[in-house]
């Protein structure tokens, strides 16, 4: 998920003043900038051809709600998202999750198929209602067994599962309790955690433990452009700390209990650049990327928050209490990164904590989401994340793209502009690693179309066409593409 291309719904009762980043349309000074205006002229998708090592871990990325369907089933209880998508104006279009791509029960074929394709890596999300239906206390037996069923498919296909703890289906209980600004919410959050560990931490040893923290408290606390659809900026920045709290507490639990672990989180990530070649404009920019890139990365590294306002009052919005930076000190395995586009920064001084204002590029081709296709800032991030966390391993955890190509009356579906974004987009991970950015493993979202949260059905992210009618699964020509890819290494 990121920001461009994101309409509020009716959901939004109210607009949130925020006193941090002014988020506003395209700003026309791209033009000025004569950095831009040089790199206008170079082709925005060109690959470099690359031999990828043997090993690289080639995916693809769903997450509950979105693909399961199956919402009331087995003794699940209600989700967030549940809530949501039954209130008139959440979702556009009316839709909702319930059905989804139904993966809930067609995951056995849906696995057969990424083993056709060659995949080696599966990353989906747990559904906390189905494991614990009100969020708290027992465990809901045949929801913990489903995934255990999910689990042994995806071995015994000879892929490796990763699953991520939390893909924003909170327990709508959780969420009567005051939600990711509650603070009781890391323990609930870690008992959770432990709960699968205990359950899967024989046979799934990769784990992420987030997705998008920055995307589901902005989005859900500030913006009301999710679930649960509050718009307070101060249950925002209380949300953030909690849930950074959350991050440090359920990964030492779950070494505790397992330690061979590999841990690490899914974060939302955007290459920050300034607008402007002027100092004012980069240190806007470096602001911009410790709000967006490293708010939930640096203090599970380092133990502290990183610096994203010009002055001291940051931290002051966080609600930290003595004895949490201790908490959330998460020495992450590996670091997740979920991309989709870059973010224009300038310098803003009129208003806001973080004193800058951000826009979309505007310099590449549309998605038909609206979001700029610029590789060249995906290569940008990799290296500059790598090298200031030390090589850490990144796995990138999601990158892709939204086109409503449909299939042919010969069922083929021909999506060649998604072809051209996956082959710009790998070409840049090919040419950090290169350039010395630790990577090891690639996922594509999404193995099909499916739920786009407030947008419903109406954009399409798969490498597989989804007829949400009758369920049918045709292979995109990028899904062959893709598999091709992922069966030779090779990218040319
Ligand atoms: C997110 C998610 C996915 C989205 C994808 C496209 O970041 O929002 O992890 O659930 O569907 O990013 O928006």
């Amino acid at each position: 998920m990121q920001e461009g291309g994101i309409s509020r719904r009716t959901f939004v009762k109210s607009t949130a003043g925020f006193a941090g980043a002014a988020i506003v349309a395209g700003s026309g000074l791209l033009a000025q900038n004569p950095a831009q205006a040089s790199s206008q002229a170079t082709d925005p998708i060109h690959v470099v051809p690359f031999d990828f090592p043997k090993d690289f871990l080639w995916g693809s990325a769903t997450a509950s709600y979105q693909v399961e369907g199956a919402w009331k089933e087995d003794g699940k209880g209600e989700s967030i998202w549940d809530r949501c998508s039954h209130t008139v104006g959440c979702v556009k279009g009316g839709d909702t999750g319930d059905v989804a791509c139904d993966m809930y029960h067609r995951y056995k074929q849906d696995i057969a198929m990424m083993k056709q394709m060659g995949m080696k890596s599966c990353r989906f999300s747990i559904a906390w209602p189905r494991i614990q239906p009100t969020g708290t206390g027992a465990v809901n037996q045949r929801g913990l067994d489903f995934y255990g069923r999910l689990t042994d498919a995806i071995l015994a296909a000879g892929i490796r599962p990763l699953p991520t703890l939390y893909h924003w289906d909170l327990p709508q209980a959780l969420e009567d309790k005051g939600g990711w600004p509650n603070r009781e919410m890391v323990n609930y959050f870690t008992d959770y955690a432990q709960i699968l560990v205990k359950s899967l931490g024989d046979r799934i040893i990769n784990w992420s433990i987030f997705n998008e923290p920055w995307i589901f408290t902005a989005f859900g606390y500030w913006r009301g452009i999710h679930a649960p659809g509050r718009t307070d900026e101060k249950e925002f920045f209380r949300s953030v700390h909690v849930v950074n709290m959350a991050q440090g507490q359920a990964f030492k639990a779950m070494k505790a209990l397992t330690p061979n672990l590999q841990i690490g989180t899914a974060f939302s990530t955007s290459n920050c650049e300034p607008v402007t070649d002027s100092p004012a404009d980069h240190a806007a920019a470096d602001r911009m990327h410790a709000f967006k890139n490293t708010l939930f990365l640096e203090p599970a590294m380092h133990g502290r928050y990183p610096k994203f306002t010009p002055d001291s009052s940051g931290e002051d919005l966080l609600d930290i209490r003595s004895g949490d930076m201790e908490i959330v000190k998460a020495p992450l395995d590996f670091i997740g990164m979920n991309y989709y586009s870059r973010t224009m920064v300038e310098d803003e001084d009129a208003n806001g904590a973080i004193h800058a204002k951000t826009s979309s590029g505007k310099q590449g081709p549309l998605t038909d989401f609206g979001w700029e296709v610029w590789p060249d800032s995906f290569h940008d991030l990799l290296v500059r994340i790598s090298k200031e966390y030390l090589h850490t391993p990144i796995e990138v955890t999601e990158n892709g793209c939204s086109y409503g190509d449909s299939p042919l009356t010969d069922g083929s579906v021909p999506d060649e502009r998604r072809i051209d974004f996956y082959r710009g987009y790998i070409s840049a991970v090919g040419r950090a690693i290169k350039d010395g950015a630790n990577i090891r493993g690639y996922h594509a979202w999404s193995i099909m179309d499916n739920f786009e949260w407030s947008e419903g059905y109406s954009q399409r992210f798969g490498l597989v066409y989804v007829d949400f009618r009758t369920q049918k699964r045709s292979i995109k020509d990028s899904g062959k593409w893709y598999s091709r890819l992922v069966m030779t290494g090779t990218l040319r």
